[in-house]
């Protein structure tokens, strides 16, 4: 199985690996079936833009630290839930957002490391929520990194599902983390932590961001790990940009945006090479990413020509670097 582009979909050698979901969570497409162009054309209409699927040159990669879909799809369900009955001016119940919490918590726990589904293979209408989930699921990784104990993870986890609630409501986008904060701070179910996450994840350590521009040690460390957490993944869906290119970008904020502490924690958790990339060694041998094994960025990698199976982390000599066709 690997993840590919919409645009790179060929129904002569491809087969879905992952069922297709509309933004009901219904099942459009079931894995195993090929895609037509008329109904290529209509993913792309809703907003898809990635696809996981099977070929012959990924044929018996499986990617083991990938989270499961059904707690991935219920999890976005449950933060779209909540969002929506914000906007009505419903007083949703906290629980279930806890739940989801403690569920992603147990993931990022359990896991050596986790590859993000990423949220454009899901409709547009949807992706907002499981944006929300991945920025929770990426923010969990670094607080591990970083040593964070339950208590503070769940903190974490929380506002980070919540860090754009404020976008419902109000309209000024300048204004979605105060209104957020808000939100949240006026909740004594939830913590003034949480509302922290909320308020500061635009905040910049050059003192740049919004809403506040407040700068250096006054922001707080779980608000830059939803920061740098929210911006990986704009970086990865609105922009289309690969898991290296993202992590590239991460790693230019260093001390600008972001702390160097968490921006060095953040890609100590995050792997750069998910399995199922397509990259070239050596000498531009073409290869795929099999397994991440030892080392987030040295991969196990099989040669297409000749199936042989390479751990880059026991061979530091081996150059790798992304391939595109
Ligand atoms: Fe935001």
């Amino acid at each position: 199985m690997r993840l590919i582009d919409i645009s790179e979909y060929d129904y002569q050698t491809m087969v879905l690996a992952k069922p297709i979901f509309d933004s009901q969570k219904r099942v459009l497409l079931a894995a195993g079936r090929t895609i037509n162009p008329k109904i290529l054309s209509r993913l792309e209409d809703i907003g898809i833009n990635f696809l996981f699927v099977e070929d012959e040159i990924s044929k018996g990669i499986h990617i083991d630290d990938m989270i499961d879909l059904p707690t991935w799809t219920d999890s976005i369900e449950v933060v779209k839930d909540f969002y929506e009955q914000v906007q009505s001016g419903k007083r949703p119940d906290i629980k279930d957002l806890q739940k989801v919490g403690n569920l992603l918590l147990k993931e990022v726990k359990v896991r050596p490391t986790l590859v993000l589904i990423p949220s454009g293979t899901m409709a547009k209408e949807v992706q907002p929520y499981a944006h929300a989930v991945n920025v929770t699921i990426l923010s969990l990784m670094t607080g591990k990194k970083l040593g964070y104990n339950d208590r503070k993870q769940i903190d974490l986890a929380i506002g980070s599902l919540l860090h754009d609630i404020g976008k419902v409501l109000t309209d000024e986008y300048e204004k979605h983390p105060e209104y957020g904060f808000n939100y949240i701070r006026n909740n004594n179910q939830l913590s003034v932590v949480s509302s922290h996450v909320a308020y500061q994840h635009h905040e910049s350590v050059d003192g740049e961001g919004f809403p506040r521009q407040i700068s250096g040690d006054t922001i707080l460390e779980v608000g830059q790990i939803c920061g740098i957490a929210n911006l990986y993944d704009n970086y990865i869906t609105q922009k289309s940009m690969a898991p290296h290119e993202a992590m590239e970008g991460i790693m230019a904020t260093s001390d600008r945006l972001y702390m160097h502490k968490i921006v060095q924690a953040f890609t100590r958790a995050i792997p750069t090479y998910p399995p199922g990339t397509k990259v070239l060694i050596g000498k531009g041998e073409q290869a795929i990413v099999t397994q991440i094994n030892t080392h987030l960025h040295r991969p196990i990698v099989k040669v297409l020509s000749s199936e042989q199976e390479i751990d880059l982390a026991e061979d530091p000599t081996i150059m790798i670097e992304p391939h595109s066709d």
